[in-house]
């Protein structure tokens, strides 16, 4: 056993024929082989080959992470500001940098390292949203292989990040929920395998007892970033209300919202609908116009719904 330490990056973000500067692991029956060695780049068709065999992941040494992420950082702005790449290249890019930054917050939330990652990938996400205007319909319940939570932690981000923008939400408010939307959920990542399971549960079908106890991830992880002196308060509010509503029946119990905390909060509930009951994105503005009503402005249900209709989302 060698005392080296990796950490896994999707691999969505080492493209194919791209001079890595660093190794890349593959991580194979308990063991980190070099699959990849500094200064080289991996072949189109063996690349291919591995997202046929359903390999999400590489690894890189700890030690390299820095150069791992300016090799991330000029990846990104060289795709998204590309006029030959294609919006799903562009959208690939961008997902791959959260799904790589939320995995790691599920890891290690209070790692600042890991903040940093998700605080790019916010902003590369608002790029993308903001400079292509199809990129929204492909991006949203898009299939990935990252875990259910972290599909719906981009989810709600990019419907967030553009209905914020229709709400004439100011465009640092919406920095600031990008950031929050990608990580409001980090708290059931923290929790036991079992109780994870209640993130898959309908609303209606938890108990008292599963809400007890599922509301916790708007409380414990929360206090831990609080502590970090380089997160936001406005995000830390925005993290910490998101189960929210205007009745005050929330964890919390908050009756007032501010604009962008109530945007979360619904776009929250919309994509939990439909993760959670299967439905279509149609159905799911239907029952959550009758379900959540009270608990959001009416308006804002109604701008919610047009807004979806002219995003081809429903
Ligand atoms: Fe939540
Ligand atoms: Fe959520």
């Amino acid at each position: 056993m060698s005392g080296k330490s990796y950490t896994p990056v999707r691999i969505t973000t080492i493209k194919a024929e791209r001079t890595v500067p660093f190794s890349v692991y593959i991580h194979f029956k308990e063991q980190y082989l070099e699959y990849v060695k500094p200064g080289m780049s991996i072949e189109k068709d063996k690349y291919k080959k591995l997202r046929r065999q359903k390999i999400t992941k590489f690894y890189i040494l700890d030690e390299h992470e820095g150069s791992y992420q300016q090799f991330l950082d000029s990846f990104l702005e060289q795709t998204l500001n590309s006029e030959t790449a294609s919006v799903e290249e562009k959208a690939e890019a961008v997902t791959g940098q959260s799904e790589t930054a939320l995995d790691r917050m599920g890891d290690d939330p209070g790692n600042e390292t890991n903040f940093d990652m998700t605080r790019k990938a916010a902003k590369n996400l608002q790029k993308l949203i903001f400079e292509n205007p199809e990129a929204l319909s492909r991006v949203f319940g898009q299939d990935s292989d990252a875990s259910p939570i972290i599909q719906h932690s981009i989810n709600v981000a990019v419907l967030a990040i553009k209905f914020a923008q229709r709400k004439k939400i100011s465009e640092e408010d919406i920095d600031w929920l990008s950031t929050a939307a990608l990580m409001h959920d980090i708290g059931v990542m923290q929790f036991e395998k079992d109780d994870q399971q209640l993130f898959n549960k309908p609303k209606a079908e938890l108990t008292p007892a599963d809400k007890i106890k599922y509301y916790e991830h708007c409380k414990g992880v929360v206090q831990l970033l609080a502590e970090r002196p380089y997160i936001n308060a406005q995000v830390i509010e925005l993290i910490e209300s998101h189960e929210e509503n205007l009745q005050g029946s929330g964890p919390l119990k908050k009756a007032k919202l501010t604009p962008a905390q109530e945007i979360l909060s619904l776009v929250n509930a919309y994509d939990k609908k439909i993760l959670t009951k299967e439905i279509t994105p149609a159905a799911a503005i239907k029952e959550l116009m009758i379900d959540e009503l009270g608990n959001y402005n009416l308006e804002l249900l109604n701008d919610f719904k047009a807004f979806l209709k002219e995003q081809k989302v429903i």
